[in-house]
């Protein structure tokens, strides 16, 4: 199935685990895939792996906690084909804390990264997914913004605000026809997950025993249904907060 044929498609994030795993669907799907993260080397690589299938993408290196960088990597992308169709805001992290044990710092990059990009990635991409009658921008949330996890105030402070930020946005936009939607994951296998089970010593057999489904989930899954939301098969949706967790209730 190509849904994406003659897209072009951002995704931040995008050398990382459920990043890529976004950027290669939507590639083998037929979209020109912007491939932007902060480590240049992963999209890079990415990339290669996505030309090396027939796809195709273009890396584009951007820390996009910073306004400017935003703004510029929305108009590379745009000159690529003078079109931009899908907007992945996924890139994120993770600082783990609770109020009192969490720096200043972590709290504040946690909304750089974590929100701030989506803010203005959004305002440089809407008004040329406006202009070409529509769009769709799909935001990485969190389980863990709907029922926050212990020890982690920033992180799902954050993604609860992406949620918020996300319905505010498709309320605002549904009339020029940009579906705005969030992906809530729960515990998925990448290299973010990774460097959590090692800090509390736990291990992803561990993880999948939490989880009623028998095991934690893939990037590959989560990249199947953000494909999903970014095609016109969910030409009704906007404004969903959809979770993707093995049934996995936030102990
Ligand atoms: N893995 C999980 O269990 C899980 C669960 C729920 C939500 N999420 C969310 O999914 C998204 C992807 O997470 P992941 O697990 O693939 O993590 P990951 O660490 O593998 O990937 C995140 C990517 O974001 C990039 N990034 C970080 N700061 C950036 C910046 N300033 N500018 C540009 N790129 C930057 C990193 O370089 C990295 O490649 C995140 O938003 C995360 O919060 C993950």
């Amino acid at each position: 199935m190509k849904r994406f044929e003659k897209k072009v498609a951002i995704v931040t994030g995008a050398g990382g685990g459920i990043g890529s795993a976004i950027a290669r669907r939507l590639a083998s799907e037929g979209a020109l895939v912007v491939v932007t993260d902060l480590n240049e080397d992963a999209a890079g690589e990415v990339v290669k792996g996505i030309e090396a299938e027939g796809g195709a993408a273009t890396a584009i290196g951007a820390d996009i906690s910073k306004k400017d960088a935003c703004f510029d990597l929305a108009r590379k992308a745009f000159a690529l084909n003078e079109r931009i169709d899908v907007l992945v805001n996924n890139a994120g992290i993770n600082r783990r804390g609770n109020l009192l044990s969490l720096s200043d710092e972590d709290w504040d990059i946690s909304f750089t990264v974590n929100l701030d990009s989506m803010f203005h990635l959004c305002r440089a991409v809407l008004p040329h997914m406006i202009a070409r009658g529509g769009g769709a921008i799909v935001n990485t949330a969190s389980q863990w913004g709907l029922y926050p996890a212990p020890n982690h105030i920033a992180y799902n402070t954050t993604k609860a605000a992406v949620a918020a930020f996300t319905q505010n946005l498709a309320r605002d936009y549904a009339p020029d026809k940009i579906r705005v939607n969030a992906v809530c994951p729960g515990e998925i296998h990448t290299p973010m997950l990774e460097a959590g089970v090692t800090r509390s010593g736990r291990t992803i057999a561990d993880l999948d025993k939490l989880v009623p489904f028998g095991r934690i989930g893939k990037p590959d899954e989560v990249a199947a249904l953000v494909a999903f939301l970014a095609s016109d098969e969910a030409a009704f949706m906007c404004g969903s907060l959809v979770e993707i967790t093995g049934a996995q209730a936030v102990a």
